[in-house]
C-alpha cells in the first residue's frame, strides 16, 4: 500500500511520507458533521454567532498567517522575541524528548524552541497538531528541510476530539502559542486545559502563550489592521461555510466589526449585516434573517493578568511555574506542570 516497512504497524490514518515524517488524520466526515451542527445552532440562536475553529481552512490559515506580519499584530513579534529570550533555559530544565504543539499553524515560532533543542543535543520529536491539514504539511515540510536532525509525527485533528491520539511520554512539552486559549469562553477554555491535563504525566510541561490586557488603543488597533486582512479573515468564515455547506452569503453585504470589551476583558470579533437579507444554507436547509445593522459574533480574543492566568491553570489541575513577559508586559509565557 506504499507504507514503508517501519510504519506497517501503524495506526489507520498514518502515511509515511518519508522516513522522517509521519502524518496521523483522523479527521473526517465527522468534521463535516460537526460543522453542519455548530453552525446551525450558531445561526439559529439570538444574538447569532458562529464558532472560530472555522476560520482555518486553507486559506483561512494564510490569511492569519499574513494577520501576523500585519504591523498592528504585535502578539506574534512579541511572543516570537520572548520565546528566543527563555527557549534555552526551558529546553534544560525539562530535556524533553517531544515537542507537541496544539494549534500548531505555520509553526513559526516553534523554530526557537528547536533551535534550543538542537543546541542541547538531545534527539527530540516534533508533533505538529492542528485541524489545517494543508498548513500542517507544509509546515512540516519546511521545518524538515530546515532541520535535518528532525523527526515530525503530524496529527491533522480537532483538538477538542482527538487529543488522545497524543504520542505518549513523560517529559514532553506541550505548546500553545499565539493566545489561542483566549478565543475560549473561560469555562471552555478550563475544560480544554483539563483535558490536555489529563494526558500529562507528572514530567511534562505546558507553555501557555496568552495576550496580557493593555492599552484599549493598542488593542483595538491590532484587529482593525489598515490593510483589512483581519476583515478578510473574519469573513472568510462565510467562504467556509458557502463551501462545506452550501450556504449563499454574500461578503460584500457584510462587515468586519472588532473592539475591546473592557466588562470581559475581550476582543470581540463580528460580521455585521449591511442590509436587510435572507441567506440560504441548502445542506442545512436554513434561511437565516438579517436585519441591516444586525451583528454575528465570529469570535472572541481574551486578555489575561497573572492572576486570570494561574486561576485558569489551577481550575484545570494546573500549577503555575514560571511566567515570562517581555519589558513592555504585553504578552505572557507561562510554564506550568500537572498538580
Ligand atoms: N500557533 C500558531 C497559530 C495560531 S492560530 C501561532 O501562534 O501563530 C490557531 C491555530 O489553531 C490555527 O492554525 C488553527 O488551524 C488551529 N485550530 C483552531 N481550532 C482548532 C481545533 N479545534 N483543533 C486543532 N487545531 C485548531
Ligand atoms: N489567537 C489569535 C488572537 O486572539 C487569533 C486571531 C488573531 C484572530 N486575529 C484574529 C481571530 C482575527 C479572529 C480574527 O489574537
Amino acid at each position: 500500500m506504499g507504507l514503508s516497512n517501519s510504519l506497517e504497524n501503524a495506526p489507520a490514518g498514518t502515511r509515511a511520507l518519508s522516513s522522517r515524517l509521519s502524518v496521523l488524520c483522523p479527521l473526517d466526515h465527522d468534521f463535516l458533521a460537526t460543522l453542519a451542527r455548530d453552525v446551525m445552532a450558531g445561526l439559529g440562536d439570538q444574538p447569532k454567532k458562529l464558532p472560530p475553529k472555522y476560520f482555518y481552512d486553507d486559506l483561512g490559515s494564510q490569511l492569519f498567517d499574513r494577520i501576523c506580519d500585519t504591523p498592528e499584530y504585535y502578539q506574534t513579534r512579541t511572543e516570537q522575541a520572548l520565546l528566543e529570550r527563555i527557549a534555552g533555559g526551558l529546553v534544560e530544565e525539562i530535556a524533553p524528548t517531544d515537542v507537541i504543539e496544539l494549534g500548531s499553524g505555520a509553526a513559526r515560532k516553534t523554530r526557537a524552541v528547536l533551535d534550543a533543542v538542537h543546541r542541547s543535543g538531545r534527539p527530540c520529536r516534533y508533533v505538529p497538531f492542528d485541524v489545517s491539514e494543508g498548513m500542517l504539511r507544509r509546515s512540516a515540510r519546511q521545518l524538515l528541510d530546515e532541520y535535518e536532525w528532525l523527526t515530525v509525527s503530524g496529527i491533522v485533528g480537532d483538538y477538542d476530539r482527538h487529543l488522545s491520539l497524543l504520542p505518549p511520554g513523560n517529559r514532553r512539552l506541550l505548546l500553545f502559542l499565539g493566545g489561542t486559549i483566549g478565543n475560549s469562553e473561560p469555562e471552555e477554555a478550563v475544560r480544554f486545559l483539563s483535558r490536555v491535563r489529563a494526558n500529562m504525566g507528572p514530567c511534562d510541561r505546558l507553555l501557555l502563550g496568552t495576550d496580557l490586557v493593555k492599552d484599549h488603543a493598542v488593542l483595538n488597533a491590532a484587529y482593525n489592521d489598515r490593510a483589512g486582512v483581519t476583515a478578510s479573515f473574519n469573513k472568510n468564515v462565510l467562504s467556509v461555510i458557502n463551501g462545506e455547506l452550501d450556504g449563499h452569503f454574500d461578503l460584500a453585504r457584510f462587515e468586519h466589526v472588532a473592539f475591546f470589551e473592557p466588562e470581559c476583558s475581550q476582543i470581540e470579533m463580528h460580521l455585521r449585516s449591511t442590509i436587510d437579507q435572507t441567506v440560504c444554507v441548502d445542506r442545512l436547509e436554513m434561511h437565516v434573517d438579517f436585519a441591516a445593522g444586525e451583528t454575528m459574533r465570529t469570535e472572541i480574543s481574551r486578555k489575561f493578568s497573572r492572576a486570570s492566568v494561574a486561576s485558569m491553570l489551577a481550575a484545570s489541575g494546573l500549577e503555575l511555574c514560571h511566567w515570562f513577559v517581555p519589558d513592555n508586559d504585553y504578552f505572557a509565557l507561562s510554564l506550568s506542570k500537572p498538580v
